[in-house]
């Protein structure tokens, strides 16, 4: 009887551990999305300053307060802006409320809880990862510690800023400026 007891009572222990437990705890899956998160620089523009060179990694991949422009500038002064949000699962101001399978969805397609994004994430590119890659990731970000982190709202062309931005542009090496051409 008390044999009986006490294996009921580790029993319950057991369910209440995986009850509290991260339910994106897989450490093969997490693994390997940190591995191609790293590798294919998400935090390049989702972390913090790192668009402007200065990535501040207490806050990784918590969203980009700098945004990226996806029309010319130099021809528009007031471009439309995208600002890379918070990959991080807090549920007001990161991705908390998406599912992994969204997620996925996401980085493989551009399309968002909010329809198709426009190509200055490179989805295009990211499209070739394996499906169940893009799970990995999507894993690996829902696992990590959630950040309170809210960036700027996108802009539309016309629309004033006081935020930093920058553009992501083809830009021509004439021979007056390539260093090969002396
Ligand atoms: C060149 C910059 C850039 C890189 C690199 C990049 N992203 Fe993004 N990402 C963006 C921008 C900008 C948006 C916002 C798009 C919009 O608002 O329409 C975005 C949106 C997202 C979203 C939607 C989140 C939301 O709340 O709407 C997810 C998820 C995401 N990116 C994941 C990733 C992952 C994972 C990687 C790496 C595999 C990555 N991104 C690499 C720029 C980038």
């Amino acid at each position: 009887m008390r044999k009986l007891l006490l294996a009921v009572a580790a029993l319950l222990l057991l369910q209440a551990c995986s009850l509290f437990s991260n339910p994106f705890e897989d450490s093969g899956k997490q693994a390997r999305g940190e591995y191609l998160v790293a590798l294919l620089g998400c935090g390049s523009c989702h972390t913090p300053g790192a668009l402007l060179g200065k990535p501040n990694l207490q806050q990784a991949l918590a969203g980009s307060d700098t945004g990226i422009a996806w029309n010319n500038p130099l021809l528009e002064p007031l471009p439309g802006i995208l600002y890379p949000p918070n990959l991080t699962p807090d549920i007001e101001t990161g991705i908390g409320s998406w599912s992994v399978q969204e997620v996925a969805r996401m980085i493989r397609t551009g399309l968002g809880k909010h329809g198709q994004t426009r190509w200055v994430m490179p989805w295009p590119s990211y499209g070739k990862l394996a499906e169940e890659d893009a799970i990995a990731i999507a894993f690996y970000l829902k696992s990590l510690p959630p950040v309170q982190h809210k960036v700027p709202a996108d802009l539309k062309p016309g629309q004033k800023t006081e935020s930093q931005f920058i553009h992501l542009g083809v830009y021509q090496n004439t021979p007056a400026s390539a260093p090969l051409s002396k």
